[in-house]
């Protein structure tokens, strides 16, 4: 399980959002908060979420029912399929980028001699209207198949060989990055914080990409934890699957910010940030990389959609008793449509990325972590948390993540989302 916690927390979250986020909020000063947000934050709400769902073995409607009786409670429930709707359907268009750049590389790889040239391929490819539909189609069409059929074992097997391959070419990319004339300023942007750059705004936005890297506040964590065995260990897949995250993330950031200094783009370009530094990178690396690169990439991409996606079809499974394909095809034809709309214009992408991160996910973390805090008795959690009182580390950590759970993260999320307020 904790290779499946993994696969859906490591996804483009790490590899587009992280550099872009970075490059929007000011470098070495955002990195610092992010970390912090992950380590007294984010992390204690993967736990609250895997307590939940190993506790109840539901879906996160029935799994708030179970955990926190009561009408309000359940109701919540809705937000968080909605925010994973809302997720799946723009994520799919960047999921769409990887799988035309997958396509543009096989098809002879890139051979730009600047960032002008990449990026005039993205805007091209980006304002076509067939291209981005095209991809977004294809990927959410995997997505929906591999959870139709129930193989999603075979995609697991897949990431098992893709996400180290795609760690090694990353730290490729970030030697290959460092090397480049100029890049040295990327490297200072990445290193010298600049306090004066962290505003309210900064500090949310490090929080929503936690939260968006670590797949919380939207049950997906909680749906995968609900299939967790009885020995497996929440403390332990937590502690993983955030770290490995917060490598990736890291690494993706030296991969990208001192290209993106050596070849004069402004860091903060936004969401086409990394697909028009990369191929300029790749230009000089021959056909084959890129090609490994964006398949690895679309596979871990994959794993991640697959997981937001399961907490819709879980639902319509579990609550409105449809058979799996008829679920997994309703969740694709709605997802596609508001896919479709954020594909077609920018606007309403940037509002969902944006909504889901800063507004959904912390909200639905909220809840999570008051539902575990507040309305599941001690014990129970003590129970879950220690697996049976068996896990020595568990026992140990208990106290601190309890504190965390009930007092710091509720009480940080709200201040952090009000400073952003106002
Ligand atoms: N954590 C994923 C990533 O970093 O790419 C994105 C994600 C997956 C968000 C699953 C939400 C979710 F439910």
């Amino acid at each position: 399980m904790v290779m499946a916690l993994a696969g859906s927390a490591i996804g483009l979250g790490n590899i587009w959002r992280f550099p872009y986020m970075v490059g929007q909020h000011g470098g070495a000063a955002f990195i610092l908060v992010y970390v912090l947000c992950v380590a007294f934050i984010a992390l204690p709400i993967f736990f609250a979420e895997s307590i939940i769902g190993k506790s109840s073995g539901s879906d996160t409607f029935g799994a708030m029912e179970i955990c926190a009786p009561g009408r309000g409670w359940k109701n919540t429930g809705y937000i968080a399929i909605a925010a994973s709707f809302v997720v799946v359907s723009f994520y799919s268009v960047v999921g769409g980028w990887s799988v035309d750049y997958l396509v543009r590389s096989c098809a002879g790889g890139f051979s730009f001699s600047g960032i002008e040239e990449a990026a005039s391929l993205f805007g091209r490819m980006n304002s076509s209207l067939a291209e981005p539909l095209l991809g977004m189609t294809a990927f959410l069409g995997i997505t929906a198949l591999i959870l139709a059929c129930g193989v999603d074992k075979g995609i697991e097997l897949f990431s098992k060989i893709t996400m180290p391959l795609l760690f090694l070419l990353i730290v490729f990319i970030v030697v290959r990055s460092a090397m480049l004339p100029g890049a040295s300023a990327g490297m200072d942007y990445l290193l010298k914080p600049d306090f004066s750059k962290l505003d309210g705004k900064a500090i949310a936005a490090a929080l929503g990409q936690a939260f968006f890297s670590l797949s919380l506040g939207v049950g997906a964590i909680l749906t995968y934890s609900s299939y967790m065995r009885k020995e497996e260990n929440i403390l332990y897949s937590g502690i993983w699957s955030a770290v490995f995250d917060t490598i990736f993330a890291l690494l993706a950031g030296f991969a990208i910010m001192p290209a993106v200094f050596a070849s004069g783009l402004a860091p903060g370009a936004g969401p086409s940030l990394v697909f028009e530094t990369l191929p300029v990178i790749f230009s000089q690396m021959g056909p084959v990389i890129p090609v490994v690169f964006f398949f690895s990439i679309l596979i871990a991409a994959l794993t991640s959609s697959i997981s937001m996606m399961e907490v819709v079809v879980s639902w319509l499974v579990d609550q409105k008793k449809l058979p799996r394909r008829r679920a997994a095809m309703l969740a694709f034809t709605g997802t596609w449509c508001l896919g479709a709309l954020c594909a077609v214009f920018p606007k309403v992408f940037a509002v969902c990325d944006f909504t889901t991160s800063n507004i959904l996910m912390m909200f639905g973390a909220f809840v999570f972590a008051l539902v575990v805090g507040w309305k599941m008795p001690k014990a129970d959690v003590r129970t879950q948390f220690t697996n049976y009182g068996t896990s020595r580390g568990g026992k140990v950590a208990f106290p601190t993540v309890y504190f965390l759970i009930k007092y710091i993260a509720p009480v940080m999320i709200v201040a952090i989302a009000l400073t952003n307020l106002f």
